[in-house]
């Protein structure tokens, strides 16, 4: 080897260490989203329920109207991770997928339903309570993860008719499955109307909404599903909403709501650590979201952050859904605020989130 030869030969090795040693981009062959607002990217659309978001100033700023129904300004987590991971520029609601193309099952879909819960009786009661005084019929409700389950089922035999068994194992096996819920359990059926506090303490009912969670994440694992990552609570104190609830216009976490919430997080993390016994394939990561929360309202200007205890839409304290409505007045940089509406982030705070999350679970999940 001549002297050049040689140099050349040196760089050569020297970069291709480089890009051995360089983490290696995740990758995935799809994400599929079950659970509550925020993995719904517009299913509630075409349901009969007062949990929509089909209208501006919701989805705003994704300037079209194919993206209404989202539950923030702008992205949802599913949105910004399917994106980030090179999948699609945005995630798909289940039942709204008319103008979809048509391998869109393959990349991966959202089967979440706004107001939804663990608890299958969440969605029922949602509807019934606040539906009733403001429209008698009241036939038709949120999804539950009963309707999830079933959805995914059937997502499943149209890949199965498309691209035959085989490839859609593939699919389902690789992909990432994402679980969100809790929250709404406790915010309706144990503070707002107290059925189940009649019957369960905090930690009793907290068992019996993992015991359900355990059950969907069984008919994912036997449908296919080896990585799944399950959302913990936020603080449930420091939703605006619920803010508002307790104090009126003092703005100031509730702090039992939060110590229930982070109760159910640690739990979650010891639960689900035990599926491996029942499912040896599964990796099943916990996503923490209440500590990067907690982190927003307490260090605002590390994020940006100038509001993180009231909601971008209308007052802030109260609005969401149809009262977040295009007539609400809205702040001028939704950037500066931690909430949207009075119970969902923005899309900047769902970036920190989302962000977190591709650095911790996701990379253990898809190592
Ligand atoms: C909106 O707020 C963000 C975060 O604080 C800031 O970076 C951005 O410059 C603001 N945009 C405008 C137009 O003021």
């Amino acid at each position: 080897m001549n002297y050049t030869t040689h140099l050349l030969f040196i760089l050569i090795s020297i970069t291709s260490l480089l890009r051995s040693t360089a983490a290696e981009p995740l990758s995935t062959t799809a994400v599929y989203a079950f659970g509550d607002a925020i993995f719904d990217t517009g299913n509630n659309n075409g349901l009969r329920t007062i949990c929509r978001a089909d209208h501006p100033p919701y989805a705003a700023e994704l300037h079209d109207t194919i993206s209404f129904g989202r539950f923030s300004n702008g992205m949802l987590p599913a949105d910004i991770l399917v994106h980030d991971l090179g999948l699609k520029p945005l995630m798909q609601p289940y039942l709204n997928m008319q103008t979809a193309p048509r391998d869109t099952l393959r990349t991966g879909v959202s089967f979440a339903s706004t107001c939804s819960g663990l608890d299958d009786l969440t969605a029922d009661e949602y509807d019934k309570n606040i539906h009733f005084r403001l429209d008698f019929s009241l036939n038709h409700q949120s999804y539950d993860l009963h309707y999830n389950n079933r959805n995914f089922e059937a997502a499943r035999e149209t890949m199965r008719l498309d691209i035959g068994d085989g490839p859609t194992d593939d699919v389902l096996k690789n992909a990432v499955y994402l679980i969100s819920g809790g929250t709404n359990d406790m915010l309706v059926n144990y503070y707002a109307i107290p059925i189940r506090r009649l019957t369960y303490s905090v930690s009793a009912y907290h068992e019996f909404l993992l015991g359900n969670l355990k059950d969907f994440v069984k008919k994912l694992y036997k449908r296919g599903a080896r990585r799944v990552g399950v959302l913990g609570m936020p603080p449930v104190g420091c939703l605006p909403l619920d803010i508002s609830t307790k104090f009126g216009f003092k703005r100031e976490c509730v702090s039992q709501h939060n110590a229930d919430a982070t109760q159910f997080n640690e739990r979650l993390q010891q639960y689900i650590n035990q599926f491996v016994t029942e499912m040896p394939q599964l990796k099943i990561a916990y996503i923490d979201i209440y500590n990067p929360m907690m982190d927003m309202i307490n260090n605002p200007s590390r994020y940006g952050l100038e509001h993180t205890l009231e909601g971008c839409c209308g007052s802030g304290s109260w609005e969401l859904g149809p009262f977040c409505s295009k007539y609400a007045r809205v702040c001028t940089n939704s950037s500066q605020y931690l909430f949207w509406d009075s119970i969902h982030p923005t899309q900047a705070a769902y970036e920190v989130l989302t962000k977190i999350f591709k650095e911790t679970s996701l990379s253990s999940l898809l190592a």
